[in-house]
C-alpha cells in the first residue's frame, strides 16, 4: 500500500471533493491531518492508494463510502446544552414571545424549530427539553423540533434517541429524571417518548435549499467554521429563506458569519431576526 502523504495534486484533489460533497475547504496547512484520516479509510476500503480511493469515491458505488469518507474529515463533536445562555433564551423570551403573538392572533399555537447539522442529536434533544419544561405553558400547542445533518451515522444516533454516558454530566439531574430512562450501572440514556415525540431527524445537505415549511426559530452552531465564505453565503440564503417572518437564527460563536447576516436584525450577540 503506498500511501504516507497526500501529494500536493492529491491533496487539491480530496480539497475539491470536499468542497463540493459539503461546502468545507480544508486549508492547505490541513495535508498531514487529512492524509492520516484518509488513510483509516484505505484500510477499510482495501483501497490500495490515495488514487484508487479518489477514484472509488468518484464512482456510482462509492455513495456509502463517500459517507464515510465525510465522517473521517468532518466533526461530529456536540453535547447536551451547549452554549447555555442560546437555551435560557429559548425556554424563557423565546416561548413568551410567541405565546403573546399567538394571545394576539398573529402567530398559531405551533412552534417549529430547525437544529441544522445536528450530529447525533444532543442539541435537538436539549431543545426538545427547553420546550417539554414549558409543556404547561403550551398546552395543545403543537411543538415540532427537526433536526438534520449530512451524516447518516450520527444521524442513526439522534434517531434512536439513545445517548452515551456523557448524558450524566451535561443534563442536570432534574431533567435526566424526567427524560431519559437508565438502567443503574448502564452507560446507556435512553430519552423517553415524552421527548423523542418532539424530535423527528432527516438527512440533509446545508448546501442545498430545505423544502420544510418555515420555521419559527433555527439553530446553526459549531459547523460553519471551516466553510468558504462563498459556501457560508450560500448556506445563509437557505436558512434566512428557511425562517419565518419574525423568526430567529441563533448562530455559534464560531460560525463567522457575523458580518454577512445584513439582511436580519441583531438582537443580541447570537440571535437574529428576520423581520
Ligand atoms: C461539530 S457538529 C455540531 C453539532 C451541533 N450543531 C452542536 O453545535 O453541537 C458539526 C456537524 O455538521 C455536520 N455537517 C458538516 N457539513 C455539513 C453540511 N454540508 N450539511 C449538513 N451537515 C453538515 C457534520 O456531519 C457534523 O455532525
Amino acid at each position: 500500500m503506498d500511501a504516507s502523504q497526500l501529494t500536493a495534486q492529491e491533496f487539491e484533489q480530496f480539497q475539491a471533493l470536499i468542497f463540493q460533497l459539503c461546502g468545507i475547504r480544508v486549508p492547505e496547512n490541513k495535508v498531514t491531518l487529512l492524509s492520516n484520516r484518509i488513510r483509516r479509510r484505505l484500510k477499510g476500503t482495501g483501497a490500495v492508494d490515495f488514487q484508487a480511493y479518489l477514484k472509488l469515491l468518484r464512482s456510482p458505488a462509492g455513495r456509502d463510502e463517500r459517507e464515510e469518507f465525510l465522517n473521517v474529515v468532518t466533526t461530529n463533536e456536540t453535547s447536551f446544552f451547549r452554549t447555555e445562555k442560546h437555551f435560557e433564551w429559548l425556554g424563557t423570551t423565546f416561548v413568551d414571545e410567541l405565546r403573546e403573538r399567538a394571545r394576539l392572533g398573529t402567530h398559531p399555537q405551533s412552534i417549529r424549530i430547525w437544529s441544522a447539522a445536528c450530529s447525533s442529536g444532543e442539541e435537538p434533544y436539549t431543545i426538545a427539553m427547553c420546550l417539554a419544561e414549558n409543556r404547561h405553558k403550551l398546552t395543545d400547542w403543537k411543538i415540532e423540533i427537526h433536526g438534520t445533518d449530512i451524516s447518516e451515522t450520527v444521524l442513526a444516533k439522534a434517531r434512536a434517541g439513545l445517548f452515551g454516558p456523557d448524558v450524566a454530566t451535561e443534563v442536570p439531574e432534574k431533567l435526566r429524571a424526567r427524560y431519559f430512562h437508565h438502567e443503574a450501572g448502564s452507560s446507556c440514556w435512553e430519552a423517553k417518548s415524552s421527548l423523542k415525540q418532539l424530535v423527528t431527524v432527516s438527512n440533509h445537505n446545508l448546501m442545498e435549499p430545505n423544502p420544510q415549511k418555515a420555521y419559527d426559530c433555527i439553530f446553526i452552531r459549531n459547523v460553519l467554521i471551516y466553510f468558504s465564505r462563498e459556501s457560508k453565503q450560500i448556506v445563509i440564503n437557505h436558512l434566512v429563506h428557511s425562517l419565518a417572518p419574525g423568526g430567529y437564527l441563533v448562530v455559534g460563536p464560531s460560525e463567522g458569519i457575523f458580518d454577512m447576516l445584513g439582511m436580519l436584525q441583531k438582537r443580541s450577540t447570537f440571535l437574529y431576526q428576520k423581520a
